[in-house]
């Protein structure tokens, strides 16, 4: 008998800002403790995974050149990180992932871990394994810090790393402009310049988060825009001084606010409505001061399967 091969599932998963983002002091395991709060955005990767003899992962898209496609890419870790808890580990060698991306690479906006997290849901449905969307998340919170959020999607408050997290009310729908970067920054990299910046001297800190909450809730984005902060904007510009210009233009052409999406370089521009993000869209590409813009709008929801039943 011929065994059935179940057909392909593909995922759209949504790209993240922080709209404020607090870092603590360095832990014992390396990572910094953080208050954050999350807007998934209309940028998106599209992830498919299939049953295959010809195991691996693909690649095509924004910054496909520089993403690794073997076993230390965060999707195939993904893959072997699921086949483990469910205790199915030869289904590892027999799924074959692709990643279409939007989403730029070492660029602050979580594409990696998108990718991660769409995976996981995308072999949810292949494998038929009947995992909710929270039981998905603990194997997401393993893989990084910002792999639950892209389950999730929408806004939220994380705290921890990054991983534990709590909806927050978004009343508004908020446009957006992004400058991507020529090149990525390491997120390692970044937090060690945040670390040495505050042994030398005393970056800026952004304050408490909730006028942000206060904000997201009366769904004024003139109001949100006083508030954005992410106190790792300093130690990427001092990585990166270029993006002082960029964040400066950004403004110059009609945007509301800047900031830098969490460890950079990418730039997030909060805009009035979705014809100003445009407008501010089309004066920043002409400007030089960064490789690409794109407009998009947030909150949106996480990773779900694309044209089909979305469950878990
Ligand atoms: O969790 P993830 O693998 O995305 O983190 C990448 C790196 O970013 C960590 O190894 C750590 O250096 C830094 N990081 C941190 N504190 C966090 C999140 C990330 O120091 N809360």
């Amino acid at each position: 008998m011929l065994a059935v091969v179940p057909p392909p599932v593909t995922v759209r998963v949504p790209s993240k800002i922080n709209l404020h983002l607090s870092v603590g002091a360095a832990r014992e395991d390396g990572y910094h403790d953080l208050t954050t709060v999350f807007q998934a955005l209309s940028l998106t990767d599209e992830v498919t995974v299939a049953a295959t003899e010809d195991p691996g992962v693909e690649v095509h898209g924004e910054g496909a050149k520089s993403v690794p496609t073997d076993e230390s890419n965060l999707a195939w870790r993904a893959v072997r990180a699921l086949a483990e808890r469910m205790d199915r580990p030869e289904d590892e060698a027999k799924v074959r992932v692709v990643l279409r991306k939007s989403i730029p690479v070492a660029g602050g906006m979580a594409g990696g871990s998108a990718d991660a997290a769409a995976t996981l849901v995308g072999l949810s449905a292949l494998w038929k394994l009947d995992l909710s969307r929270d039981e998905l998340a603990e194997v997401a919170a393993s893989l990084g810090s910002d792999v639950p959020f892209a389950l999730y999607g929408g806004t939220a408050l994380g705290t921890g790393r990054g991983e534990r997290l709590v909806p927050v009310l978004s009343r508004h729908v908020f446009h957006w402009v992004l400058a991507f970067d020529q090149r990525g920054l390491s997120t390692p990299k970044v937090y060690a310049e945040l670390d040495r910046l505050r042994q030398d001297g005393d970056p800026p800190r952004v304050g408490s988060h909730d006028p942000v909450v206060e904000a997201l809730a009366s769904g004024d984005p003139r109001q949100l825009a006083l508030l954005l902060g992410n106190d790792l904007q300093a130690a990427a510009v001092s990585l990166r001084p270029g993006l002082r210009r960029t964040l400066r233009a950004g403004v110059n052409a009609g945007a509301l606010a800047g900031t830098v999406s969490g460890s950079g370089p990418t730039c997030a521009f909060l805009c009035e409505s979705a014809q100003s993000a445009l407008e501010v869209a089309a004066e920043l590409a002409g400007a030089g001061v960064c490789r690409t813009v794109r407009v998009a709008h947030g909150p949106v929801p996480g990773a779900r399967v694309v044209g089909g039943d979305d469950s878990p």
